[in-house]
C-alpha cells in the first residue's frame, strides 16, 4: 500500500478554523495542491458536518476527525450514522477493546476507515502521569496501537516519532497517520511530539496531517507544495 499510494494524497490539511467561509476560502485555494482534508472539532461546531459531506460529494477524500469516546452503544451507532456521510477516515479514542470492538460494529459495510487515536500528540510524559500513568508516551502509544491493530483497526493516530516502532508490530498495511508535522526550526505551537515531514515519512508513515503551518502561513498554497515536496523528496531517498 505503501509505495502505490499518491505522494499529493499523503498530505491532510486539518482545516481547523472558526468559520465555514474560511474553511471554503481555503479549499478552493488549495484546490489543485490537496485533495485529502480533516474536519475536526473547531468545524464540527460551525456545520462542519454538511461540509465534510459536499467535499466527499465533490470528489475530495475527508477525514472526519470526531476522536469518539463514549460507551459502547453510543461509540456504535455514531459510527453507523458517520458512515453515511461518505468520510474516508473516522478517528475513535483507543483506549480500550470494547470501544474498539463497538465501532467496528457501527461501520457495518462501510468503507470508512476506522483509525484509533493512540496518544494526543500535544501530550508528554508529565501530562499522562496526570492522567494516571507512569508509561512514557511512547509505550502507551504502541500498546495502544497494538490493541488496535488486534481488534482489526484500520490505522492509528500517533507521532512519526512512534510510527517506526508500530509499522514493526503490525506489518506494511496498516495504516499510520502523523499529526504534530513541524518544518526544521518552526514554531511547535501547542504540540509536543513533533517530527518533520521527511522523518515521519521515512519512518513509515502513510499520512501526514498539518494544520497550523499551512492554514496560517502568508501563502497556504507555497506552504502545502513545501510540504509535498518534503514527502517527496523522503519518498525518493527511500525507495
Ligand atoms: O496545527 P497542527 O498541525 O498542530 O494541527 C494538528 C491537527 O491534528 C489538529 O487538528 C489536531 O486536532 C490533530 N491531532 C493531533 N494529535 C492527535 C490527533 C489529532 O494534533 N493525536
Amino acid at each position: 500500500m505503501a509505495s502505490n499510494q499518491a505522494t499529493r494524497n499523503r498530505l491532510i490539511v486539518a482545516l481547523d478554523m472558526p468559520t465555514l467561509e474560511e474553511a471554503r476560502r481555503l479549499v478552493q485555494s488549495l484546490d489543485t495542491t490537496v485533495s485529502f482534508y480533516k474536519i475536526g472539532l473547531e468545524l464540527l461546531f460551525a456545520d462542519g458536518l454538511s461540509f465534510a459531506q459536499n467535499l466527499s460529494e465533490q470528489g475530495k477524500d475527508v477525514f472526519l476527525d470526531m476522536k469518539l469516546l463514549d460507551i459502547g452503544n453510543t461509540v456504535e451507532r455514531a459510527v453507523g450514522n458517520a458512515a453515511e456521510l461518505g468520510v474516508k477516515f473516522l478517528t475513535i479514542h483507543g483506549h480500550d477493546q470494547k470501544t474498539l470492538k463497538a465501532a467496528l460494529n457501527g461501520r457495518g459495510a462501510s468503507q470508512m476507515k476506522l483509525l484509533a487515536v493512540t496518544v494526543l500528540t500535544s501530550l508528554n510524559k508529565n501530562d499522562l502521569k496526570q492522567q494516571g500513568t507512569d508509561m512514557a508516551p511512547a509505550e502507551l502509544v504502541l500498546h495502544r496501537a497494538k490493541m488496535a491493530y488486534e481488534a482489526g483497526f484500520d490505522g492509528v493516530i500517533a507521532s512519526g516519532q512512534e510510527a517506526a516502532n508500530i509499522r514493526k508490530i503490525t506489518g506494511p498495511d496498516f495504516l499510520i497517520v502523523t499529526p504534530g508535522i513541524r518544518l526544521n526550526g518552526t514554531a511547535t505551537d501547542d504540540q509536543e511530539r513533533v517530527i518533520t515531514p521527511g522523518h515521519a515519512i521515512q519512518n513509515g508513515a502513510n499520512y501526514l496531517v498539518v494544520g497550523r503551518p499551512i492554514t496560517q502561513a502568508d501563502d497556504p498554497v507555497v506552504a502545502a507544495n513545501s510540504f509535498i515536496e518534503h514527502i517527496k523528496h523522503a519518498l525518493t531517498t527511500q525507495a
